[in-house]
């Protein structure tokens, strides 16, 4: 069997719900209606049989009769009196009874007693349903005869005429109005689940450019907010994705394409050897230490290698990493100055800092013209140790500073590739300070110079 969907599951509910108040409306109303109806025309067949009993014991049977037909003629009350033994039973038990009888014994033996009956059945007697009042009249504890009102129901059923009507006009408003209501209820509810189906599907197959179209505050429009967040979430991811294959592609590319180009140059003998050899050297160290560079990010990006933490001097470490850049410094002829706290211990991967400090100081010599000054201090404020390294090179642009820790983002990439940079420095030092629930700050103005501040959280001694 085809799953119900959820429209006529909705309707489903609707319907029965309704039906089921429908029909108990309908039969409460008419339980209530016909309860009070029947218990009012008993108080009246009681009231106007005690104004027969009184005219009775008056005496007066002339007068008597006389109201006896008033009363049947001028209501729905039928009224028989009798003081026929026939009619009101015989005085035995086990007589059956008998077709003609107006009462039971047992209503016989209650009458005798002085009771007045009241009593709403179907009467063999008279052949139909009544109700009915029967009064006891006695002399000197004889029951001489019985006024017995009654009026038949069929009488009754008549009464229900209006409430029926407006029963039946009452339901069906009520019909209308769910019918109403439940489309709007439906479509409100089954409209966004049947778009947030569609959109599921385009982001299923790859289509991240659609959005939700979202009204009101429910539980529903807030799910659509959230489709609409994850759709634009991908969308950036895979945004992101081509853009980061693109630019691995072109960089990959652009190494082979100047091999090439050589090779040719080479083999035409329009270059000698060695220069051919400088740029077999030169671009395959670009394209290593590029793969190197990707491989370390997705590594950083991932979670299968955690930092390996333990107490480290930063001092100590900034020492080192200058000792290695001690070259490359005295070639552009650059002052180093530092000013360095040996009491800040960070807690931190060696490793990873060693790379972090690297890649700073390397920036700051590249960007730097000769002679410059480049000045590094380490110091602790409250619970970070920080790191600063400023240049006086050329600086970045302040545009281009909110983006420079995207990976491949350079000011200026013809000029930077002479230099050898792949572009992801900062993208790796950005997930390693990250990783260290540590901050870095770039501030930079073009032609001045740079500064960037690194805090990484101290060691905790015990
Ligand atoms: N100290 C600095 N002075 C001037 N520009 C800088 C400095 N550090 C980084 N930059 C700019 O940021 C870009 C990205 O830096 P980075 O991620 O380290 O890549 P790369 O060094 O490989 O070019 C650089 O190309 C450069 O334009
Ligand atoms: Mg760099």
């Amino acid at each position: 069997m085809k799953p119900l969907s959820i429209r006529n599951k909705i309707w489903l509910t609707i319907i029965s719900v309704s039906v089921l108040t429908i029909i108990l409306v309908v039969v409460v109303s008419y339980y209530l209606y016909q309860t009070l109806y029947i218990e009012k025309q008993t108080e009246t067949l009681l009231k106007q049989g005690q104004v027969l009993e009184q005219s009775y014991y008056e005496n007066n049977p002339e007068n008597f009769s006389k109201e006896l037909d008033w009363l049947d003629e001028s209501s729905d009350t039928s009224v028989i009196f009798t003081d026929d033994p026939m009619l009101l039973a015989s005085g035995a038990p086990f007589d059956s009874f008998a077709e003609e009888n107006l009462i039971t014994f047992s209503e016989r033996q209650d009458l005798l007693k002085g009771k007045t009956l009241t009593f709403t059945k179907y009467h063999t007697g008279l052949d139909q349903e009544i109700s009915a009042v029967v009064i006891p009249l006695s002399v000197e504890d004889r029951l001489e005869a019985v006024i017995f009102l009654y009026i038949p129901l069929t009488a009754i059923a008549e009464a229900f005429e209006p409430i029926r009507n407006f029963l039946i006009v009452g339901v069906f408003l009520v019909v209308i109005l769910l019918i109403v209501v439940g489309t709007k209820m439906t479509n409100r509810i089954v409209q966004p689940i049947k778009q947030m189906e569609r959109v599921a599907k385009d982001i299923a197959q790859g289509d991240f450019s659609k959005r939700l179209s979202i009204k009101g505050k429910d539980e529903i429009a807030s799910l659509g907010r959230s489709i609409n967040t994850m759709s634009s979430n991908l969308d950036e991811v895979d945004r992101n994705r081509r853009e980061f294959l693109g630019n691995v592609s072109h960089e990959l590319r652009t190494p082979i394409s100047y091999l090439k180009g050589y090779r040719e140059a080479l083999e035409e003998g329009i270059i000698p050897i060695e220069k051919f050899a400088e740029t077999v050297r030169k671009e395959t160290d670009r394209m290593e230490r590029l793969v190197h560079d990707l491989l370390d990010l997705a590594q950083l990006e991932g979670d299968s290698y955690p930092m390996n933490k333990e107490p480290v001097i930063l001092a100590e470490l900034v020492k080192e990493v200058l000792d290695r850049f001690r070259l490359k410094l005295n070639d552009k002829n650059l002052i180093a100055e530092v000013q360095l706290d040996e009491g800040v211990v960070v807690n931190g991967d060696y490793g990873r800092l060693d790379q972090v400090i690297d890649n700073l100081l390397s920036n700051a010599i590249k960007f730097s013209a000769n002679n410059r000054t480049i000045r590094i201090s380490v110091v602790e404020v409250k619970t970070m140790g920080i790191l600063k390294i400023e240049d006086e090179g050329v600086g970045i642009p302040e545009e281009d500073v909110p983006y420079i820790f995207e990976r491949f983002y350079r000011v200026e990439k013809a000029r930077t590739r002479k230099s050898g940079g792949t572009g992801l420095g900062l993208s790796i030092v950005q997930q390693i300070i990250n990783k260290h629930e540590g901050k870095i700050h770039i501030d930079s103005k073009r032609g001045k110079g740079t500064v960037v501040t690194v805090e990484i959280p101290l060691f905790h001694f015990n």
